[in-house]
């Protein structure tokens, strides 16, 4: 049994990071080759300018388990020494096994327990928010927090109004116990299923199981409005990231790194403003990423602690929204 470390000095944290993304770029170029669209409109509307792909014979559990096997050796942490894993995906190689469960044998991780979550964007939110649970409660010593998404294989090349937007990849964290002056400061996560018109995919589930007329009227693609999404976006995103600075008594001049999800470089700069936060406490993969779904975040946290952008003692403040709709956001000093 993992020791509770709370109350002795200690507090859930994050150890180590990860990430792991394709190789094969998909620029904006590339896309005004296949739809009907510009740079000039891309780069305007959402500030991407390119996206990476994974290669058609590979599947999501290859990079989830690439991030992962980065944020354990950043951690210092050996597979064996692992609880629990969890993995964060819309796009998981198959509805069952579960991704984490491929991810756990890969890995080795012969001591862990291995599930899937969904919070669609959001994810990475969600799987901190369990994991600080699972480890401040002493039930888990080491959790690994996988976000992983191939949002190229449920995007439609034939919609101008998404095929744009998305890119692949995977991030991860390991968590565990760190001294209490670091860790997790305070959490913030919402839902609202009244929402879920505005971003969703049909077909694949039990209430449109695959048939020649779902892949025909291109039901397994992911839909979305565009614009009610994005005033969405704005508003969740701006209420969580004031409830976890007040519920950390923090206020911005506290934050050194906003780590925002990377949906649209309009919507990080909305919150931005909001914030009245300088550019370069601010971290942005959007323009060579895309949105890469849930690990955007952990994407952007891993480079953000590779390029010195956050330190050791720092604080950064993620926050995320997505389909659901869902939202969260995390400060944590590092
Ligand atoms: O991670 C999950 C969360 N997802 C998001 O947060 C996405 C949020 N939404 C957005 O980022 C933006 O709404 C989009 C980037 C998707 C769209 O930008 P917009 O400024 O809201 O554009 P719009 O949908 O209002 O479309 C404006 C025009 C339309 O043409 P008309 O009707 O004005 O003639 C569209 O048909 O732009 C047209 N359009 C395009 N034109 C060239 C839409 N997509 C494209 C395109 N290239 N790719």
């Amino acid at each position: 049994m993992a020791q509770n470390g709370v109350g002795f000095g200690m507090r859930a944290g994050i150890l180590g990071t990860g990430s792991a993304l394709p190789k094969k770029v998909l620029t904006n170029q590339d896309l005004e080759k296949i739809v009907d669209t510009s740079d000039e409109w891309i780069v305007t509307r959402t500030g991407i300018r390119e996206r990476r792909i994974a290669e058609a014979a590979e599947a999501t559990s290859d990079y989830a388990l690439l991030a992962g096997q980065r944020a354990l050796a950043s951690a210092g942490i050996q597979a064996e020494d692992l609880d629990m894993i969890m993995v964060s995906t819309v796009t998981p190689d198959m509805l069952f096994p579960s991704t984490a469960s491929l991810v756990q044998d890969r890995l080795g991780a012969t001591h862990a327990a291995a599930f899937d979550l969904e919070a669609a964007c959001t994810g990475f939110m969600y799987g901190d928010f369990l994991a600080s649970a699972l480890v401040n409660s002493g039930q888990c010593r080491y959790v690994l927090v996988i976000s992983a998404d191939l949002l190229s294989r449920i995007t439609d090349y034939e919609d101008r109004s998404t095929c744009v937007l998305f890119g692949d990849g995977a991030g991860a964290a390991v968590v565990g116990l760190v001294p209490e002056d670091k860790g997790f400061l305070s959490f913030h996560l919402g839902s609202d299923g009244a929402g879920g018109k505005f971003l969703y995919m049909p077909g694949g589930g039990s209430r449109m199981p695959a048939s020649e007329e779902s892949v025909k009227s291109r039901q397994h693609f992911l839909k979305m409005e565009g614009q009610e999404t994005f005033k969405y976006a704005v508003r969740a995103m701006g209420v969580s990231v004031e409830r976890v600075l007040s519920d950390a008594h923090l206020d911005m001049a506290d934050v050194d790194l906003l780590v925002p999800h990377q949906a649209n470089i309009r919507i990080i700069e909305a919150i931005r403003n909001r914030l009245h936060l300088d550019p370069a406490k601010v971290m942005y993969t959007i323009e060579k990423y895309g949105n890469t779904s849930a690990s955007s975040i952990p994407i952007a946290l891993d480079e953000a602690v590779k390029q010195g952008k956050v330190h050791p003692g720092q604080v950064a403040l993620m926050v995320g929204f997505g389909a659901g709709m869902t939202w969260g956001a995390i400060a944590v000093r590092l």
